[in-house]
């Protein structure tokens, strides 16, 4: 998996969609606060875009799961390595991934987040590959529908590389 990388989404159409995503949840959570939690690493280009596009005030925590290793194909085994720092009790909580794929992940992490008794848990993702999903997972916001492609930028990674890119490629 080497050699030219193709934009699938460009870096303006991202921060259009972000800025629309932003609105829709400053709507959505008038007058109440917010605690977005992001899922490292690939979440925080798009979490760190998307709250200042949020006019209601939040607080920020992270959590960290790991089923890929290095490989493309999820588990299902998912781990959690990093639990929020802080409390999550009455509040209403996002979380913030990167991409939905298979949806192991997010449910592990709902599951972890539901035991600590928040108001509410919503998901916002840039990215969902549809096609791909295992099991059953609700997502309230999407950035963008995507194929079933492997994809890169905006936080996503191939072998930890690549995350830097500020658009949306699929490596040819
Ligand atoms: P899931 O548990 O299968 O839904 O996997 C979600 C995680 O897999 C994401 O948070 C990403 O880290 C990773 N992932 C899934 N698809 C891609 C991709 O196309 N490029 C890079 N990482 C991906
Ligand atoms: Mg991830």
């Amino acid at each position: 998996m080497t050699g030219k990388i193709e934009v699938l989404i460009s870096e303006n159409e991202i921060k259009e969609r972000i800025a629309e995503m932003g609105q829709i949840i400053s709507e959505r959570y008038a007058g109440k606060e917010l605690l977005l939690v992001g899922v490292l690493t690939g979440s925080v280009f798009f979490l760190t875009e998307l709250a200042k596009n949020i006019t209601t005030p939040v607080e920020i925590d992270f959590v960290a799961a790991s089923s890929y290793g290095n490989g493309q194909e999820s588990s299902g085994h998912v781990v959690i390595t990093k639990d929020i720092s802080r409390n999550a009790w009455g509040k209403n909580v996002i979380i913030v991934e990167d991409i939905i794929d298979s949806g192991y992940t997010l449910k592990t992490l709902k599951e972890l987040l539901t035991e600590k008794r928040p108001a509410s848990i919503e998901v916002a993702t840039l990215l969902d590959k549809p096609e791909r999903r295992k099991v059953d997972v609700s997502v309230e916001y999407v950035g963008f529908e995507i194929p079933d492609e492997f994809v890169l930028g905006m936080g996503l990674d191939y072998e930890q590389k690549y995350r830097n890119l500020p658009y949306i490629g699929i490596m040819k």
